[in-house]
């Protein structure tokens, strides 16, 4: 095993832990919690994010660890054009996850604890629209990383 190998596979975990997080929010979870009234729905999502969204900072930690680590290994000049446009995407991902951090992801919980469903309800279909963008992006980078490798 090799230095790179290693790169790889932790850029890899990483990957999976966030893409495969938000497919299963998206896909699994949010038409499961649909049924249920707000006031239990957005505690639901409240408990659920605050999880995952701690593991997606250790995978961001991970993928840009990882991913710049190998960069350097052979210089930009030198990167397939397919490394150069991964990097950009990913970076618009972990830009659009900080921006829900900041912004519908704090105002959820500050809604959730004063009860105030309307509020709440605002801020997670806020973090709803933010997470398929994200979901749709990661998808397309992973693409990009692997079939753009032909390019
Ligand atoms: C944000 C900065 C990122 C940088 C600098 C970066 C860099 C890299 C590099 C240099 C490799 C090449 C490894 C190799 O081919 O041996 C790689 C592989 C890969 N990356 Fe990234 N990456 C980033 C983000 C992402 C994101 C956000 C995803 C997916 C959502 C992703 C998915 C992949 C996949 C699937 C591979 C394996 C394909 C391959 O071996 O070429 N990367 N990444």
């Amino acid at each position: 095993m090799t230095f790179h190998h290693l790169m790889l596979f932790l850029h890899l975990l990483g990957v999976t832990v966030w893409v495969g997080g938000m497919a299963f929010a998206w896909g699994c979870l949010r038409p499961a919690a649909m049924a249920l009234p707000p006031a239990q729905r957005l505690a639901l999502w409240a408990a659920v994010l605050r999880t995952f969204f701690a593991l997606v900072w250790a995978a961001i930690g991970l993928i840009l660890l990882s991913g710049i680590s190998m960069l350097l290994e052979v210089g930009m000049a030198g990167a397939p054009k397919a490394w150069h446009l991964m990097a950009l995407t990913g970076a618009v991902m972990i830009a659009v996850f900080v921006s829900i951090w900041f912004g519908p992801w704090r105002a959820l919980r500050a809604a959730v604890a004063r009860e105030d469903w309307a509020q709440g309800a605002i801020a997670m279909q806020r973090i709803r629209a933010r997470v398929a963008f994200n979901l749709a992006l990661g998808i397309a980078t992973i693409a990009l990383a692997t079939l753009g490798l032909g390019w």
